[in-house]
């Protein structure tokens, strides 16, 4: 007999409502779309906050990547278009077919998306809650073309031969009851200093892939782990470990003590969240920041926490998108967990740093000096000592300090930076 079936499809009001509630913050949800731009191969990204009065506050998103056709377009705003089981190409930043969708709507009620291709003409779409709601056939009416008085705000597309602008209208989860041009601003700064952290690894060097500017002033990478920098304490050899789901990196750095850095530079280098919280390891996906700090539960027996004694220790850890399942990569990019079978070696790489006399470093009475800092195979030789050691006989060896220079342009500011450039911004921001 054959199997009897109903067809359940969702409201769409009640569904995209619900969607709103993933609690992305807007600097989670513009990298989410910056995500977008660069896996379209865009070089650059520019980002606008407008004021407008508050009530007619607008935030878009502009890149130069290859841009979207009609269907292509049609697909894009639909949700659960792509499946998240499918292989992506390793440059592509995306994993689950609803970023640009949910993380709108943790922001907004209305995205627009007009998009254009070489020799194409521009496309856009739209989707409204507030329509959506008024409808009662449940219907997800995906409407075309701007909303009306909005037409303007699509000009940005007219002179460019291929891109993307992304459209947050009806800030409603942003421009709350008694929230004013200030707050704006603060929420601007906010966003650039988490991107400039996210997306550092992309805006850094002398040809950055990337050029992310807000309200036209670029945003300026921050290394949280002071490449380069003359006082810069160590940095082990890059450990590797090959998985069945894709090559993993690990790179362990002492920061310098506050003694050796200007104050200025010490206020930068400590990051958002500060020196303590911004301890430990920071994941990337493809280059780009997923984790900034914490111990991702590692520990001997007891999982690590975060402490005064090793703020000065950060790890980079380098992961592929083709091992999105085995890290539980969530929607928002903003979690990760180490997969069992890479536990031992990390928590090895990361309690075997240092023990001599240098400050801000985890200690481990337990680990043996002979840390692991080597190429291995998960679970099959990880942590047999192959390479170099980071340690020898308590003191660190030469080729740890590998990737010193010893000119070095000043540490980008971080806390601050954004918010000693206000003044250019609240002329942009349109806060009049
Ligand atoms: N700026 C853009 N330029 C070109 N194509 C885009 C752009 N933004 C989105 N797209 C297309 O729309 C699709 C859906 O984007 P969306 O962010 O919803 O999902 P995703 O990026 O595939 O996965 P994730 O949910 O993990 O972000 C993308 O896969 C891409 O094909
Ligand atoms: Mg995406």
């Amino acid at each position: 007999m054959d199997t009897r079936v109903r067809n359940v499809p969702p409201k769409a009001s009640a569904m995209l409502e619900a969607l709103r509630g993933l609690g992305y913050s807007t600097a989670d949800t513009l990298a989410d779309i910056v995500d977008n731009s660069i896996s379209a191969g865009a070089t650059e990204v520019h980002i606008n906050f407008s004021w407008e009065g508050g009530e007619r506050a607008f935030i878009s998103i502009l890149d130069n990547g290859h841009g979207m056709n009609d269907p292509e377009l049609e697909a894009a705003m639909c949700l659960g278009e792509k499946n998240p089981l499918d292989e992506r190409s390793d440059s592509d930043l995306g994993r689950f077919g609803i970023g640009l969708k949910t993380a709108s709507f943790s922001q907004c009620r209305s995205l627009t998306v007009a998009s254009r291709k070489p020799s194409c003409a521009v496309s856009c779409l739209r989707w409204d809650l507030d329509e959506i709601a008024a409808r009662k056939d449940g219907v997800w009416a995906l409407i075309e073309g701007p909303a009306p008085d909005s037409g303007s705000r699509l000009s940005v597309l007219d002179g460019v031969s291929s891109g993307t602008l992304v459209l947050w209208e009806k800030l409603d989860r942003i421009v709350t009851s008694g929230y004013v041009a200030d707050d704006f601003l603060k929420m601007i700064d906010v966003v650039e200093t988490r991107l400039a952290m996210i997306f550092h690894r992309l805006l850094e060097g002398l040809q950055p892939k990337l050029r992310l500017l807000i309200n036209d002033i670029p945003v300026e990478p921050w290394d949280p782990f002071l490449t380069g920098h003359p006082a810069k304490s160590w940095n082990s050899p890059i450990a590797r470990q090959r998985t069945s789901a894709g090559k993993v990196e690990v790179e362990c750095h002492v920061l310098p003590h506050k003694d050796m850095l200007s104050p200025a530079d010490h206020e930068a280098a400590a990051g958002p969240d500060g020196w303590n919280s911004q301890q430990g390891f920071y994941v990337y996906r493809n280059g780009r920041l997923l984790l900034a700090g914490g111990w991702l539960g590692l520990g001997y027996g007891r999982a690590w926490n975060r402490e005064e004694a090793q703020k000065l220790a950060r790890i980079r850890l380098d992961i592929p998108n083709s091992a999105d399942a085995d890290w539980k990569i969530d929607i928002r990019k903003a979690t990760a967990r180490v997969p069992v079978y890479l536990k031992p070696w990390l928590t090895k790489l990361a309690g075997g740093y240092p023990q001599q006399g240098q400050k801000g470093i985890r200690l481990s009475r337990r680990s043996s000096p002979r840390s692991g800092w080597s190429e291995g195979r998960a679970g099959v030789d990880s942590g047999a000592v192959q390479g170099r050691n980071a340690l020898q006989g308590g003191s660190l060896s030469p080729g740890c300090r590998s990737g010193v220079r010893v000119s070095r342009p000043p540490v980008a500011a971080c806390k601050g930076h954004a918010a000693r450039r206000r003044g250019n911004r609240s002329g942009a921001a349109n806060l009049a």
